[in-house]
């Protein structure tokens, strides 16, 4: 049986800290709840959606409808051989402890994703990266089930279209599924990808290269940059970073000292979002309640009681600077409710 809660306060529930309260709110412990959930919504037909860990929403206002949290716990080992040992794990387990899980394990491949915050039902869907490594490399596949017909399904990782902040979950099964359970599989013998910016410079004070090492420099690195939501309200990344044609980034290096960028392709880089961001001067500025981050510009701040109208502004105002100064277009990593 599935927890049901009415006129439910969302505050603590998303990153962001807006106050903003759900009509109904379910708590689903199991597949069989979440089911039993799915099915009472659709016979009140109600709106729904789901909510992760909260770290990728911003809330506009009260939400008319049900949000739905699939709690569903649990890290299992499912398969093991002399290399890799495969783990199911429930979608409502916190990434962070996933995470410090598996490098208390020596398991490796997930370490450089340290402190991300947001459950684990949520990282195929964004498809969730940082210092080099995203969570397609060690997902093997994913468990949910077909909102339509509540049955099951299972998609190994050449079929959800991973891609850089996307998957399939974002384009074709958007609001068709729910996500019950995620497989990594994770190395005995891990790789390690430390060339990400600073990371090998950080890493030195650590001592040996390590999985738990990297995992100590990578929230180093988090913690020196990126604001602790529990103290200061925010979703990560607001933006994504613009892939954009190798000829601007030809035409800014005319104007600009150092322009940060990845290659992507032959024609096409990755621009830093934060780079645009601070160039254009919102690096630390305040807006009343909201802000830019003073270390991260890619990172807008509540500081104190925020509503989502007034991100959603900053943000506008963010984007209309950078089309002006760049003509380059930032799309929204957070999804807005
Ligand atoms: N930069 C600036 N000013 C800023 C921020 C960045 O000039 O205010 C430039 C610097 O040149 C820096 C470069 O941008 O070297 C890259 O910055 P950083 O390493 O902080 O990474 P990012 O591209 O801004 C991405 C992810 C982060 C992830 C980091 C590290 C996106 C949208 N964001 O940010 O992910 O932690 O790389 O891998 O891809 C998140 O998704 O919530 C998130 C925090």
């Amino acid at each position: 049986m599935y927890s049901i809660f009415h006129n439910y306060c969302l505050k603590s529930l998303n990153t962001f800290g807006i106050d903003a309260k759900a009509d109904h709110f379910i708590e689903a412990k199991s597949v069989a709840d979440l089911k039993e959930a799915i099915k009472w919504i659709k016979d009140n037909q109600f709106q729904w959606f789901v909510l992760g860990g909260g770290s990728n929403v911003l809330f506009k206002g009260d939400y008319k409808g049900v949000v739905v949290k699939p709690a569903i716990l649990g890290i299992d080992d499912v398969y093991e051989d002399e290399q890799y040992v495969s783990l199911k794990v429930g979608a409502g387990v916190d990434w962070d402890n996933l995470v410090e899980y598996a490098v208390n394990r020596g398991l490796g491949g997930i370490e450089n994703l340290s402190l991300i915050p947001g459950s684990v039902g949520a990282s195929p869907i964004q498809n969730i990266g940082a210092y080099g490594v995203e969570a397609k490399d060690t997902i093997e596949r994913v468990e949910g089930i077909y909102i339509d017909t509540l049955k099951s399904f299972m998609l190994a990782n050449d079929g959800c279209q991973f891609g850089y902040r996307d998957s399939i979950f974002k384009n074709e099964l958007k609001g068709k599924v729910v996500v019950t359970h995620v497989i990594f599989r994770l190395s005995k013998t891990p790789k390690y990808a430390i060339h990400y910016g600073n990371l090998e410079e950080e890493l030195k004070q650590f001592g040996q290269l390590n999985i738990a090492n990297i995992r100590k420099a990578v929230i180093a690195i988090r913690n020196s940059k990126l604001p602790d939501p529990k103290e200061l309200g925010n979703a990560g990344s607001f933006f994504k970073n613009p892939v954009v044609d190798i000829t601007l980034v030809e035409d800014l290096q005319k104007k600009f000292d150092k322009v940060p960028y990845y290659p992507v392709s032959n024609e096409l880089v990755k621009l830093p979002a934060g780079w645009l961001i601070e160039q254009c001067g919102w690096k630390g500025k305040r807006i009343g309640k909201v802000g830019v981050h003073k270390m991260q510009a890619l990172v807008l701040v509540n500081y104190e009681g925020c509503s989502g109208d007034d991100v959603i502004y900053l943000a506008h105002s963010i984007r209309e600077s950078v089309m002006e100064k760049f003509n380059v277009t930032l799309e929204m990593e957070v999804n807005i409710i």
